[in-house]
């Protein structure tokens, strides 16, 4: 005789005195469902062409997970030849992805384009830095000496000197990336590589602030992600003084206007591209009275330009720079003087729990920041964790970023996986993608679906990320309404194009 008993509300099984343990199968796939509902997209209803599309992806990434290299354990500059080989990356670059809503303003061009295009134009001079390194400035005469640099060369000058161009190029390349062959050698630990990341900024910044380049630069930026089917930039852009070849220089408000008008031609000729709006950003280095001056600048070009200007946000290595409760004087002053000025802060982006500068992601939240960029280390802070849910302040997730700033090393270890299962408010974004060697949002889509989502994630995730990235950002609610209605109908020729 059997004799049924109910345990946790499963079965067990006795026959002839011998009892079974095995939980009820039933129960087993009601519990698993009802966990794959918690996720990114659990709940996103698919049509019929979507869960072909899904059940195709699905066996792509069971090869790529059976074959000898899994790209996401990697370290992405040896993923990315793999990545680039994987069908399952060119769906996602031909998939409209939505917005990318935490990049930098130096780091939006492949820096093949800043070597081959911008340096040779005329009047371009370089130096070499005691620390292997290169500035660029543009001049009508040889510009004043730089300190700890070499005396200017005018790069056509040694490009005619130089028997092997192909090889100063590929240096010149070189100083503006920390992409190379061997990343674990030359990049031991967080230090070395932030130190290195610095310097790629230094050596950008001579060319791109060079007014004619600025304008192109962006335009370009725009036009990469354009051609990976994003449709909208946040850009956390520091606004510097941009120069001319007799050594005049630009205001802020002169380089917020060249974003926006650069933003409005590229609309013009690409009528479904919904465009940028800026968040003006200062070095965490800065001291409170310096940071005051920011925030009082930011606030009033947020009035001249309300249009781009989406918000504010401190940048550069959070670990060494100051926290944002030392600048909470600073932080506090437009609900002050009853003025909005959108946060957007940078928080958690450290593998030091329980530091000065772990608390940021709580700070951000109580200077009512709108998203939370990287919140790498939120999976520690219940509370704030909670808090970002409740008010729905996304978590802007930079999967290559944190790799490469070692912070983590297997994205399959990326704490986002804990949000991603749980369907925290996030969205995908590429941080600095020339200085990785990345391009676009396709890369860091690829390592978000198949590395930190694993199996779980299927097409509703892609989806919901997508909608996040729209959702989520600085738009008003009727744009958000014409960005949404615009890519559903990306989206639905994407299934209809890509479903089996
Ligand atoms: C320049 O050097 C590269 C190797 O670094 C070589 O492949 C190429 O042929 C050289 N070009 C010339 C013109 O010598
Ligand atoms: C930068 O370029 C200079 C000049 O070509 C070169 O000597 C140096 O090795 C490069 N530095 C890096 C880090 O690539
Ligand atoms: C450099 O880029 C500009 C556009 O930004 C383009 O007009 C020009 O033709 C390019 N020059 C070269 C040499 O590629
Ligand atoms: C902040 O920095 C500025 C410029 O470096 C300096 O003049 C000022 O004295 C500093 N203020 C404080 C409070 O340290
Ligand atoms: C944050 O928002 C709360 C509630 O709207 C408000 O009372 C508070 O002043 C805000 N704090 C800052 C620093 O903006
Ligand atoms: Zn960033």
């Amino acid at each position: 005789m059997a004799v049924l008993s109910f345990l946790l509300s499963g079965l067990l099984l006795c026959w002839a005195g011998v009892c079974a343990a095995i939980p009820d199968p039933r129960q087993r796939e009601a519990l698993m469902q009802q966990e794959a509902s918690l996720q990114t997209g659990g709940r996103m209803a698919l049509t019929e062409a979507e869960r072909r599309l899904s059940a195709h992806l699905r066996k792509l990434k069971q090869q790529e997970m059976a074959g000898p290299q899994f790209p996401p354990a990697m370290h992405f500059f040896k993923a990315r030849p793999l990545i680039q080989r994987s069908p399952i990356f060119s769906l996602l670059q031909r998939m409209p992805k939505g917005a990318v809503l935490h990049a930098h303003d130096f780091s939006l061009v492949g820096v093949d384009w800043l070597v081959k295009n911008v340096t040779y134009r005329p009047h371009c001079y370089v130096c070499f830095t005691q620390r292997q390194s290169v500035r660029f400035r543009f001049s009508a005469q040889k510009p004043l000496p730089q300190p700890q640099c070499s005396p200017w060369l005018l790069l056509e000058t040694l490009r005619g000197k130089t028997d092997n161009i192909t090889d100063l190029d590929n240096s010149l390349i070189h100083n503006l990336t920390l992409f190379t062959a061997d990343p674990e050698a030359a990049y031991p630990n967080q230090d070395a590589v932030w130190s290195r990341f610095e310097e790629t900024f230094l050596a950008a910044l001579g060319l791109v602030t060079y007014t004619p380049v600025f304008k192109d630069y962006f335009y370009q930026g725009l036009q990469e992600l354009y051609k990976d089917n994003v449709m909208y930039l946040e850009l956390r852009a520091l606004l510097p003084e941009t120069y001319e070849l007799d050594g005049s220089t630009h205001d802020m408000a002169w380089t917020l206007k060249a974003y926006q008008d650069v933003a409005r031609q590229f609309i013009s000729q690409h009528p479904d591209f919904l465009g940028a709006r800026i968040i003006f950003t200062v070095h965490r280095g800065l001291n409170v009275s310096e940071v005051k001056k920011a925030v009082e600048g930011a606030m009033r070009l947020q009035k001249m330009f309300p249009e781009i200007m989406a918000g504010f946000d401190l940048v550069g290595r959070e670990d060494s720079g100051r926290s944002l409760w030392y600048f909470r004087e600073a932080l506090s002053l437009p609900a002050e003087l009853g003025v909005t000025l959108p946060y957007f802060f940078h928080a958690g982006e450290t593998d030091w729990e329980g530091t000065e500068v772990d608390q940021n992601l709580l700070d951000a939240l109580l200077f009512n920041t709108t998203r939370i960029g990287h919140g790498f280390a939120l999976t520690h802070h219940p509370l704030a964790k909670e808090l970002s849910r409740k008010r729905g302040v996304a978590v802007e997730v930079c999967p290559i970023s944190n790799q490469v700033l070692k912070l983590v090393s297997d994205l399959r270890n990326h704490p986002a996986g804990v949000l991603m299962s749980e369907g925290h408010p996030l969205v995908v974004s590429s941080d600095d993608p020339a200085t990785f060697g990345a391009s676009g949002l396709s890369y860091d889509f690829y390592e978000a679906f198949v590395g930190i989502g694993g199996m779980s994630a299927h097409l509703g995730t892609l989806k919901e990320l997508a909608i996040n990235s729209i959702r989520y950002s600085s738009l008003s609610p009727q744009l958000k309404d014409k960005a949404l209605a615009l890519w559903q109908r990306k989206w639905d020729k994407f299934i209809s194009e890509n479903s089996p």
